[in-house]
């Protein structure tokens, strides 16, 4: 599905763009060393993520595009709690940091709630506050703010700009990823173009209005 694709991940902020069904979430996968034997090497400040899962857990954390794939638990506190607990928090530590995970979303009063009862947008949020809540040096976001209402993405937003760490961030959206020091641009399963947004983006833009305007000339 990815072929030829070597990439130095060394700017604090990534931007992957492409269109749908072009390998993003395949590549953030690999990236996030979720996908072995493709004979690739994942490396983070120097550790080998596919090797050592527990350096990797610290090292890089993946919000999925679809978060029925990253919820597992019956509460939001256990599913918060669950990747500090990982990452080898003790367990009242964990629930604390789960606490204040979710409280800094406004969601404090998430914490007993049945998961399997929340709304896609606020399993979406709940998966989001889960990654961040560890705090990995590498966070790699599928599509963000899918399905979030306007107060959540401003506050995440708020959230990310901040974001000590390197984001590595899938998006349809130009104006995110003109902020960005770096865009991937992925097309059938390679790499098409890497560079800043200024010479990535205008190239990028144009063909997709070339696409859009061939591929739905009878609408
Ligand atoms: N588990 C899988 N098994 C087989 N093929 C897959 C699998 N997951 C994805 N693919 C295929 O790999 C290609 C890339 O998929 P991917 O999900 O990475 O695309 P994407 O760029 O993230 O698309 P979107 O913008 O729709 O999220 C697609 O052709 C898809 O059908
Ligand atoms: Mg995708």
């Amino acid at each position: 599905m990815l072929a030829g694709l070597s990439l130095v991940l060394d700017t604090p902020r990534i931007a992957i763009l492409g269109r749908n069904g072009s390998g993003k979430s395949t590549l953030a996968r690999a990236m996030a060393g979720l996908i072995d034997g493709a004979g690739g090497r994942v490396a983070i400040d120097g550790a080998d993520i596919l090797k050592d899962r527990k350096a990797a857990l610290s090292a890089v954390g993946i919000l999925f595009q679809n978060p029925e794939h990253q919820i597992i638990f019956p509460s939001a506190l256990e599913e918060v709690r669950f990747g500090l607990l990982q990452m080898g928090h003790a367990k009242p530590e964990a629930t604390r940091l789960a606490e204040a995970a979710l409280a800094r979303f406004g969601r404090a009063d998430w914490a007993g709630r049945s998961t399997a009862t929340l709304s896609q947008g606020q399993k979406h949020l709940l998966c989001v506050i889960s990654i961040l809540a560890m705090a990995p040096r590498v966070l790699i976001l599928d599509e963000p703010f899918s399905g979030l209402d306007i107060p959540t993405e401003r506050a995440l937003r708020r959230v990310l700009e901040s974001y000590p760490g390197t984001l590595v961030q899938i998006t349809h959206d130009p104006q995110v990823v003109a902020g960005y020091d770096r865009v991937l641009w992925i097309e059938a399963g390679r790499l098409h173009a890497d560079g800043p947004p200024a010479e990535v983006l205008p190239g990028y833009l144009a063909e997709m209005e070339a696409e859009g305007a061939d591929a739905f000339a009878d609408l």
